[in-house]
């Protein structure tokens, strides 16, 4: 493909810095999108908090500061705010960062222009850092937002903060409501946060604050693609002056054009890489992948339950159980699946599902695993908890087609569930669905997709704006 001739003319390659909340669903779509912008000829520094930054950068395998590594037409490099030490649970950490954040990341930027770095342009992931703009703006650069989640959570949001909607109560579930673009929901396909009983305070809070600020960025980038949410995204410019453009630059998946892109993973649990030799000695599309993602924690009697389903679907399933739940599987379960079923702590999650023996995915409905099973073409079980989840796990279901529901962790309900999935009536159908959009998925972020194309405008805008 064609240098841009904007990058090509500059004599240093434009400098975009991304600001990285420290969550595993954060980084991975993070840290893809620094990899597609340096492969189009950006200097990229990845940073985050001081707290993950050991574990990240051994997780790529770059060192922090320096020069990073070649990416592509460009470089991408890593460098970590000097936050201190942010204590042990979530709220913490985000009581923390609203003081300690703006000013750590206004010396990070600072520190760059005096070691002839000058950043151009600022990649946040609000909602959890809405102060990352109001900083890089004192500083006198742009901000990009990377909104993390689907368009249709975006216009769910957008809606309810901006007072255009009022979702029905979460006692009536068979009360309805219609947004432009998105299909007929009740309260259960909401995001979680945005409804009355959401015990997670702070975190609708920052989201909130984030909709109010982000009017203020100059462009939204958006883990999506414009074949997926065609509809909402046709009807949100439409709804009101402030709506911002969302700019799909999705999905932002590891393994895509062929390529094995993940030399550089954001992994912040190791990744157990011997579950695809595992996966190799299994018979094509047999077995059962579940995962709930890096933050989701069961019950202990919700982690025996699927225990005992996951064994009594007769199928061979590899299950990851982060290493704070291990102690919940019933007593002797390892050995008595053994040679059948395989735990481990971290999947390398976009190899296993791109790996021909995998038949279905038992997954918690996080966005980046959505894209990722949607990616890989492999149909769902969706056991959706909180927050976006919610409607993530709704449309898979019954807008995409591609997987059933399961309601409840009871063994009963698991086994039946996989077995729809995997074997029931509709099972051809949910694959074929899958396949069809695996294959949109790929297109758009393939040489000159819709996706690939957005990628390269904005790096274009920016050595424009920068030059
Ligand atoms: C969180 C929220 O829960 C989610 O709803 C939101 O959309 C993003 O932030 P998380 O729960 O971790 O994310 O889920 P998800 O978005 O699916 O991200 C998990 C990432 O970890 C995926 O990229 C997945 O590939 C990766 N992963 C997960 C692994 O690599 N190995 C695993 O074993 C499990």
């Amino acid at each position: 493909a064609a240098v841009p001739p904007a990058v090509a003319a500059a004599s240093a390659p434009p400098h975009l810095l991304l600001i990285c909340f420290p969550g595993q669903g954060h980084v991975n779509p993070m840290l893809r999108l620094a990899k597609r912008v340096a492969a189009k000829g950006l200097l990229v520094t990845f940073s985050s908090l001081a707290s993950v930054g050991a574990r990240l950068a051994a997780a790529a395998g770059v060192s922090a500061g320096g020069d990073g590594v070649p990416v592509g037409r460009g470089r991408v490099r890593f460098e970590f705010l000097e936050d201190g030490d942010p204590g042990p649970d979530l709220d913490d950490l985000m009581r923390h960062l609203e003081t300690a954040g703006p000013p750590a990341f206004a010396a990070l930027l600072r520190r760059q222009a005096e070691e002839d770095r000058p950043v151009a342009c600022v990649v946040a992931n609000n909602p959890f850092m809405p102060w990352a703009s109001d900083v890089a703006a004192g500083e006198g650069i742009p901000t990009a937002v990377l909104w993390v989640q689907s368009c249709a959570v975006f216009s769910l949001y957008y809606h309810h903060v901006h007072g255009l909607v009022e979702f029905p109560p979460e006692d009536d579930p068979g009360a309805r409501f219609k947004l432009p673009g998105l299909p007929e929901m009740s309260a259960a396909d909401v995001p979680s946060f945005l409804l009355p009983s959401n015990p997670l305070k702070l975190h609708a809070d920052a989201i909130i604050r984030q909709f109010r600020t982000i009017g203020r960025a100059s462009w939204v980038l958006v883990n999506s693609f414009a074949e997926l949410e065609a509809d909402v995204l046709a009807a949100l410019p439409g709804v009101t002056p402030r709506t911002p453009e969302l700019i799909t630059v999705g999905p932002l998946i590891e393994l895509h054009q062929g390529q094995e892109d993940d030399a550089m993973r954001g992994d912040l649990i190791k990744a157990a890489d011997d579950c695809v030799e595992w996966l190799d000695a299994q018979p094509p599309r047999s077995v059962v992948y579940a995962s709930m993602g890096s933050v989701v924690v069961l019950s202990p009697g919700e982690v025996a339950e699927m225990a005992h389903g996951l064994a009594s679907t007769g199928r061979p399933f590899l299950w990851v159980v982060r290493p704070d739940t291990q102690p919940h599987l019933p007593e002797g379960f390892l050995d008595s699946v053994s040679g059948r079923g395989a735990v481990v702590a971290w999947s390398p999650q976009e190899r296993v599902l791109a790996h021909p023996s995998t038949a279905c995915f038992l997954t918690h409905c996080g966005w980046n695993s959505t894209l990722e099973t949607v990616a890989a073409g492999v149909p769902v079980v969706a056991f959706p908890q909180w927050g976006d989840q919610c409607p993530d796990a709704r449309y898979l279901v019954e807008e995409l087609g591609m997987g059933v529901r399961l309601r409840g962790a009871r063994r009963e309900a698991v086994r039946e569930a996989v077995e729809a999935a995997v074997a029931g009536p509709r099972a051809g159908e949910m694959l074929a669905n899958a396949r069809r959009l695996s294959a949109a998925a790929r297109a758009a972020v393939a040489p000159g997709g819709s996706s690939d194309a957005h990628v390269q405008a904005f790096v274009d805008e920016v050595a424009r704006r920068s030059g």
